[in-house]
């Protein structure tokens, strides 16, 4: 479906509640179903992505029983999951396909996984190469670099992995396999990736060490059932906060937003930018920090983004981007050169969406160069069918000079489900 988004006449007023965490409602889900006795998830995200993952685990033979206000999964154990009679359909969800993929290396039988579009066109060794160091069965497309992935998994040898990439879905992978291995299995990264994994586990029973850098487990622990509640995802939260930031008298409360410090770049670069931005009724939810966020329309500033802020920001670059078209001065995004492996290349898409829209940006190897601020004219947007491209092409929309119409916009139900009636809301509440 198209949608078109007319320029904000009005500031933006009012609250908005963040929907559930991706990442926490995708392991939930997951560790749940190979946990032992009945989970009950409370807050979970019900977009395209997770309900891939639901669907995936009762094909391997999980009850999940779905409710207005919570999901109950009936966890069989370790072993308890079946050998699937049908293709598993990742759906978009990389998230769904990697951190399977640690599960079933560790099943004694054979299963398929495949997605979309997308997902047939992102990297896949980075999981399937330290799997099969740990003594997996995995083949794919070019050398099992592409969907479908097929694996037999079983008799798994711990092994210490040195990532190249901070990737939270390669960490999550292999210590889930590690999980079925024999002895010791560590994850070591660049920089530290998002923990939620390692959190989750320990909900869940498992012993779990971290460091600064490295993750580690030992083989044989075994999960316990337990209820979990999922706190607001601070990757969708950060659409609401930059349409607070960018539309001129606006003053929102976003509520609920997981502040996870693994997660949290965009908030630190919103500060550095200069944003009008406080942190309100600051608590824990589910063994994760969450607060609310109250943002008013403000000057913003350029600035640099690089090392080891963006594993931690690294979904809310193309948001990151639309916001540095409308501050002073020169914004460098570099060392994220992960951007083109993600849903879209998001260097290509973010740097020619914005330049179609007006904006003066620059794609480089590694992330972007923008110069702001520039008045955006308007005009056609594409999503190509990536949830946060959508998002970002919308809220463009309420800053240019004439309306953006935004191509696909389905695909912004994979993260965030009643996006745009929010927006709307939003827009209503102006007086
Ligand atoms: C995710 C990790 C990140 C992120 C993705 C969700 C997760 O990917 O971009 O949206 O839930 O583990 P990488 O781990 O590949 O960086």
């Amino acid at each position: 479906m198209d949608i078109t988004i007319e320029p904000a006449e009005n500031p933006l007023k009012g609250s908005v509640i963040t929907p559930g965490d991706k990442s926490i409602s995708h392991r939930a889900v997951l560790f749940a179903s190979i946990a032992e006795g009945k989970s009950v998830i409370k807050g979970f995200l019900r977009g395209e992505d997770c309900l891939s993952t639901i669907s995936c685990m009762r094909s391997l033979g999980i009850v999940i029983e779905e409710d207005a206000d919570s999901i109950t999964v009936m966890g069989k154990g370790p072993y308890g999951l079946k050998e699937p009679a049908e293709l598993l359909n990742v759906g978009n969800s990389g998230t769904t396909i990697r951190l399977l993929s640690g599960i079933l290396a560790g099943q004694p039988f054979s299963s398929v996984m495949a997605g979309d579009d997308s997902i047939a066109r992102r990297p896949m060794r980075r999981v399937t190469g330290p799997l099969k160091m740990m003594n997996a069965t995995v083949d794919g497309r070019e050398f099992a670099n592409y969907t479908p992935l097929w694996m037999r998994g079983g008799d798994l040898q711990g092994v210490h992995y040195f990532s190249p990439v901070a990737s939270a879905q390669v960490k999550s992978a292999v210590l889930l396999a590690g999980l079925y291995a024999s002895g010791k299995t560590t994850v070591t990264e660049p920089f530290k990736s998002r923990d939620h994994t390692e959190r989750m586990l320990r909900t869940f029973g498992v012993n779990v060490e971290t460091d600064e850098k490295s993750a580690s487990l030992k083989g044989g622990q075994k999960l316990q059932a337990a209820d979990v509640f999922v706190p607001g995802d601070v990757s969708s939260a950060a659409f609401m906060i930059a349409a607070g930031a960018l539309v001129q008298g606006s003053h929102l409360i976003v509520e609920n937003v997981g502040l996870n410090p693994t997660r949290t770049g965009v908030i630190d670069v919103l500060k550095r930018m200069d944003a009008d931005m406080m942190l309100l009724n600051e608590t824990m939810l589910g063994g994760e920090p969450t607060a609310d966020i109250e943002i008013k329309y403000s000057r913003l500033q350029a600035v640099t983004i690089e090392g080891s802020d963006i594993p931690r920001l690294i979904d809310e670059i193309p948001v990151l981007a639309l916001l540095a078209t409308q501050a002073d001065g020169k914004t460098v995004i570099k060392d994220a050169a992960e951007l083109k492996v993600k849903e879209t290349n998001r260097i290509d898409t973010v740097v020619n969406q914005l330049n179609e829209l007006g904006a003066d940006c620059e794609a480089t190897d590694d992330g972007m160069i923008i110069n702001g601020p520039s008045k955006l004219k308007g005009g056609n947007a594409e999503s190509y069918h990536d949830h946060r491209i959508g998002m970002t092409m919308a809220l463009a929309g309420l800053i240019s000079e004439t309306p953006v119409k935004v191509k696909d916009t389905d695909a912004v139900a994979v993260s965030y489900p009643g996006f745009f009636e929010e927006l709307e809301r939003l827009r209503k509440q102006h007086v």
